[in-house]
């Protein structure tokens, strides 16, 4: 059996939080007079927090100072740190740490890949930062999702090459990243919105046992 590097985004794949980044978005569009529904949502999914901002501005058509931007920027930041303040285990998605454990127990290698700035605490308030070998969040990287940098960082600290990674991701940006990482991409979620992935799954109970060792022997 080969040791493969299984790389994971955080927010809507291993937690659910990407409900909580969606709500403290919306609070902001609706105070700027910008409707913002959860099909726009899927653009910011994966998307670093600079980034989402300039998407939302887009969308209402509204040019801002960077004064009022940087406001904004804290202001969504503080809202969804209130969310996940109460994060623990149990937002952890179903399914998620029986797979964590198969590949523990099968020496595989676990990496964390998120833009979020966000991931170490929720990491320790849910229990499971114990699992990564390597962190990679978006205090690391400077270019976001569809950029691949984040996986490629991944992989270069674990001194792997890309075709050996794997990647689980929720987002079409971070499908898109690992796909042109020429990494494996497995979306989590609806196949229609992550049409481009290799494999999709609605989420981590679907993955069995005998789907993770056929990737281990590829
Ligand atoms: C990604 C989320 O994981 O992190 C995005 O999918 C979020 O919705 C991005 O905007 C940045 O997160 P943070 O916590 O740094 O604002
Ligand atoms: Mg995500």
């Amino acid at each position: 059996m080969s040791n493969k590097t299984f790389i994971f985004d955080l927010d809507g794949v291993i937690v659910d939080t990407a409900k909580y980044h969606f709500l403290a978005w919306q609070r902001l569009a609706s105070q700027l007079g910008i409707e913002f529904t959860p099909e726009h949502n899927e653009q910011l999914k994966g998307v670093s927090r600079v980034r989402s901002l300039d998407l939302i501005l887009k969308l209402g058509k509204i040019e801002a100072l960077q004064e009022d931007k940087n406001k904004w920027l804290i202001q969504k930041n503080t809202e969804y740190l209130s969310y996940i303040e109460k994060v623990d285990q149990t937002e952890i998605l179903p399914g998620v740490l029986s797979v964590l454990n198969y590949l523990k127990e099968h020496q595989q290698n676990i990496v964390l890949g998120s833009a979020s700035k966000n991931a170490r605490p929720i990491l320790e308030k849910t229990g499971i930062i114990h699992y990564f070998d390597v962190i990679v969040d978006g205090n690391d990287v400077t270019n976001a999702k569809p950029d691949p940098e984040v996986f490629l960082q991944g992989a270069k600290k674990m001194n792997v090459t890309p075709n050996n990674c794997i990647v689980f991701e929720d987002s079409v940006a971070g499908i898109q990243a690992a796909n042109i990482a020429n990494m494996i991409s497995i979306g989590i979620g609806e196949k229609e919105v992550l049409h481009e992935a290799q494999f999709v799954f609605p989420n981590f109970t679907h993955i069995d046992t005998t789907f993770l060792e056929n990737l281990l022997k590829k």
